[in-house]
């Protein structure tokens, strides 16, 4: 069935809703120690060889010269059992790492615990990209655990079914 919608930016996130994403916090520390974290979705990987990543960021956000000078940042891979992280790091405006247990990763980066992966990048390459900046970066280290990714599709939190 096709869903016909009169606001064509509505129309364009449905579509882009049929396309399931896992869900990451991708962090930074600035140059005077303030870490800074957001919700993304728009992760995925570009390269094995040499190991390559990309994301985009929205240029209207307080933390795009953070990430844009950065020299490293992490992302995090929520997994299953976070959602609670997702709906922090994409909220205005509050001190988003208030309480978290958190590993310090290259240039400082914050790693939250209880992920399922961890991937700590380079910031190589930075392409404009509409109202977005895309981050191509290379990994340099990364890990993960065997826990159930939380899934994100049609506007809606996820899990995989039992047994998949
Ligand atoms: C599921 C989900 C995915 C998101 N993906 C992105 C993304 O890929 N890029 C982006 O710039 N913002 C994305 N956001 C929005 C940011 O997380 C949100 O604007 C956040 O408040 C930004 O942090 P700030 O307000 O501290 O600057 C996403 C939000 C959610 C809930």
């Amino acid at each position: 069935m096709t869903v016909r919608t009169e606001d064509p930016q509505r129309a364009l996130r449905d579509s882009l809703g049929m396309f399931a994403t896992g869900i990451t916090v991708v962090t930074v520390r600035s140059p005077s120690g303030k870490p800074f974290g957001l919700t993304v979705n728009s992760f995925n990987s570009v390269s094995l060889e040499p190991p390559l990543i990309v994301w985009s960021l929205a240029t209207h956000l307080a933390s795009v010269n953070a990430f844009a000078d950065c020299e490293y940042y992490a992302i995090n891979v929520l997994a299953e059992d976070q959602q609670h992280l997702s709906q922090r790091f994409a909220t205005r405006d509050i001190d988003k790492f208030a309480g978290l247990e958190l590993r310090e990763g290259l240039g400082g980066a914050p790693l939250l615990d209880g992920c399922c992966a961890w991937f700590e990048c380079r910031n190589t390459l930075r392409h404009d990209g509409g109202d977005h900046v895309m981050f191509v970066s290379e990994v340099v280290r990364h890990t993960h655990e065997a826990k159930a990714p939380l899934i994100y599709f049609g506007g809606r939190y996820r899990s995989l079914a039992p047994g998949v």
